[in-house]
């Protein structure tokens, strides 16, 4: 093959982040109109394997960036395939997600680029037919695709240097892109949506590192360590609940739960003034609940919204400073979306 193309979707977090590092189940969707994409093609012999990223202005030599998160997910990719001495590829890669705003762009990144790695060198296996239905049948019916457990370890290990203690929930839902409800160390769970809901996703433009937020946790964590266990309890806890609901399909349930999430997250100090301000404007315009999703301190927040206060919220979000809005059917069969 002289070229290969792979992507991989964006996520948000519904329940449970921050929780979920220390043991706590959480749910995450998948959010497909918000993509990575990654490019190989074959190079004159002796160029090595040349990396760039057009979008943040990197041009990387795999044998030059031993700790570079793009190069380790190649690198990765190749040592799984079983390839020894370094191709001589051109490798671009591209996102349409945002970059540190919770919404798994990072994860996204290294997916699309193992992906198009064991696609390129046909490292690849037969669609599994069960558990992950969406892989199997979706965008690669009837053909052989790159073996998403090999993509979710590669995955997980470039997370782990994106930020050392990552729970494994951000490559999971986005190299399953399913719904997922994802407790670390059990097996991963595809999870019924008994009836479709309606989320906006409003990003706040204030970047943050998921990294540096997780440190934060973990030492506050070290220091309260009774109080911030509870905390998790009960972030826990609303997740079972939005779990019950959502497979019941009690949606009017679930804004007093995000409310009740955002509340707990605030006693964790991951909020931030921005994403308070736009949550009260997002639940004045008619949201039934809304929430920060991901690391916090700044990125998206997703607010519940029944389908006649769209158009009202989604317009209050975009007058009160939120940079970009995005519309998302939770449950819908293809995750489509629309953005302004
Ligand atoms: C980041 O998307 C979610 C966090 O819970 C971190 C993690 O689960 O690894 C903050």
């Amino acid at each position: 093959m002289t070229r290969a193309t792979a992507t991989a979707p964006g996520k948000i977090i519904l329940f449970g982040e921050h929780a979920v590092v220390y043991g706590r189940a959480a749910i995450a969707v998948p959010v497909t109109n918000v993509q990575a994409t990654a490019t190989i093609e074959n190079a004159p012999a002796g160029t090595g394997c040349r990396l760039s990223a057009p979008d943040i202005g990197a041009r990387i030599r795999l044998s030059d960036a031993p700790i570079d998160p793009l190069a380790v997910a190649v690198r990765l990719a190749i040592e799984a395939a079983g390839i020894e001495a370094e191709p001589d590829w051109y490798v671009t890669v591209r996102s349409t997600i945002p970059i540190a705003g919770g919404m798994g762009s990072g994860a996204a990144v290294s997916a699309a680029l193992a992906r198009a790695v064991l696609s390129h060198i046909g490292h690849c296996v037969a669609a599994p037919s069960t558990a992950w239905p969406r892989v199997s049948s979706a965008r690669w019916r009837d053909q052989p695709i790159p073996d998403p457990e090999t993509v979710n370890r590669i995955v997980f290990a470039v997370e782990e240097l994106h930020h050392a203690t990552p729970s494994g929930i951000d490559n999971t839902v986005i190299v399953y892109e399913q719904p997922v409800w994802f407790a670390r160390g059990r097996p991963p769970q595809v999870f019924a949506i008994a009836c479709p809901f309606q989320l906006i996703i409003a990003d706040t433009g204030i970047a943050y590192s998921t990294r540096q937020v997780v440190a934060d946790v973990r030492r506050a964590w070290r220091e309260k360590t009774i109080r911030y266990e509870a905390i998790f309890d009960s972030i826990g806890a609303v997740a079972e609940a939005a779990r019950r609901a959502i497979g019941a399909g009690h949606v009017t349930a679930l804004g007093p739960l995000m409310q009740e999430n955002q509340r707990l997250l605030r006693q964790l100090d991951v909020s931030a003034e921005a994403l308070e301000r736009l949550i009260a404007i997002a639940e004045k315009a008619g949201a039934s609940g809304a929430k920060l999703s991901g690391g916090g301190r700044g990125g998206n927040l997703i607010a519940l919204v029944r389908p006649e206060r769209v158009d009202a919220v989604r317009e209050a979000l975009l007058a009160s400073g939120a940079v970009r809005v995005i519309v998302t059917e939770v449950g819908a069969s293809n995750y489509e979306l629309s953005n302004s």
